[in-house]
């Protein structure tokens, strides 16, 4: 297959990249050779700038998971107006692209986020039947929400042209980047602890599942739609920093108050003092099967390869 992929070289992508390059001929849209090559070798063709295309014909499929990091630097209004526009902007051009194109690509995966579930403090679970329209209330004034629910409306502008999956992705387990990797030193130092409450859910999803639901999405004909790239097995806070101290053999005595966070981190705290319960219902019902079903085993395999 000729595929498309935009965020290759990121924490995600390196990874899809690596999966897919055997036996696929691979575009990857970069803002920087330098680092694709560094990244994942010279092997991939790079794109520059989406504006160099006219349409996707000569395309198989297009994966779209480019955007500025979401918790690397305070939300400034600045940082909002990058975080919203990298993906709002690329994902308007692929939708353009495909709506252009004579023989567009038959498949349109392009990424989102559970935030767009809102905060939940209860543990019922979502799925993707979840009605975001019916529940106006604080919780949709929420940043990633807002981000999360143009980005999706924006890829779904080309479902007249293809098959279009949007993947909600939760927290991604991997040692080489997202939540994990920032997690890990301070745990490794015993500094681990529950963050707040502890009661906020965390719907992770190992690294290799999330690769896997992509792979499967892309290569299964009657996918269409919603679908959680979470784990079907969502924990509180508190859990999660118990099973991450077990795996690491390490203490997780010391809380992190909800109010240093907030003084520490602005609006951008609520990504880690807030969560939601969320369930990968479509994906279990299209045929999906997790290879880590459970966060203790998820964490153990990461911990092994360290
Ligand atoms: N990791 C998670 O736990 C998680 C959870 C929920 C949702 N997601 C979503 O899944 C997608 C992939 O996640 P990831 O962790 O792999 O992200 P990542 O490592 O931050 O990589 C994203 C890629 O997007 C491109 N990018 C970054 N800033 C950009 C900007 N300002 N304008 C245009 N392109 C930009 C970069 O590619 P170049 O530098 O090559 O251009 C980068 O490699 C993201 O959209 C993220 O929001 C991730």
């Amino acid at each position: 297959m000729k595929i498309l992929i935009t965020g290759g070289t990121g924490f995600i992508g390196r990874q899809l990249v690596n999966a897919l390059s055997a036996d696929n001929d691979i575009t990857i849209l970069t803002r920087s050779a330098g680092k694709a090559h560094l990244e994942l070798g010279r092997q991939h063709r790079l794109l520059g700038n989406l504006s160099a295309l006219s349409s996707l014909d000569g395309f198989d499929a297009v994966i779209n998971l480019a955007g500025e990091p979401i918790a690397d630097k305070r939300w400034t209004l600045e940082q909002k107006q990058k975080i919203c526009h990298s993906r709002w902007d690329i994902t308007t051009r692929l939708s353009q692209l495909f709506n252009a194109s004579q023989h567009p690509p038959s498949v349109f995966i392009s990424g989102s986020a559970i935030g767009i579930y809102g905060n939940h403090d209860d543990h019922t679970l979502i799925d993707e039947s979840f009605d975001l329209t019916q529940h106006n209330d604080a919780s949709h004034t929420d940043f990633a929400h807002r981000v999360c629910t143009r980005w999706e409306a924006l890829a779904l502008e080309a479902a007249n042209s293809t098959r279009v999956c949007i993947v909600r992705i939760g927290l991604v387990l991997g040692l080489n980047g997202g939540a994990l990797k920032k997690m890990l030193l301070p745990f490794k130092m015993g500094g681990g602890g529950i963050i707040g409450s502890g009661k906020q859910g965390m719907s992770w999803i190992h690294q290799a599942d999330l690769v896997g639901l992509i792979l499967f999405l892309l290569h299964n004909d009657k996918c269409s739609g919603i679908f959680n790239g979470t784990a079907p097995n969502p924990v509180s806070n508190k859990d999660f920093t118990k099973a991450l101290g077990k795996a690491l053999h390490r203490p997780t005595f010391l809380p992190m108050p909800a109010m240093a966070l907030n003084i520490a981190l602005g609006e951008l705290s609520q990504l880690l003092l807030e969560g939601q319960y969320v369930y990968p219902n479509r994906a279990l019902e299209a045929g999906y099967q997790f290879t880590y079903p459970q966060l203790s085993e998820a964490l153990a395999a990461l911990m092994q390869n360290q």
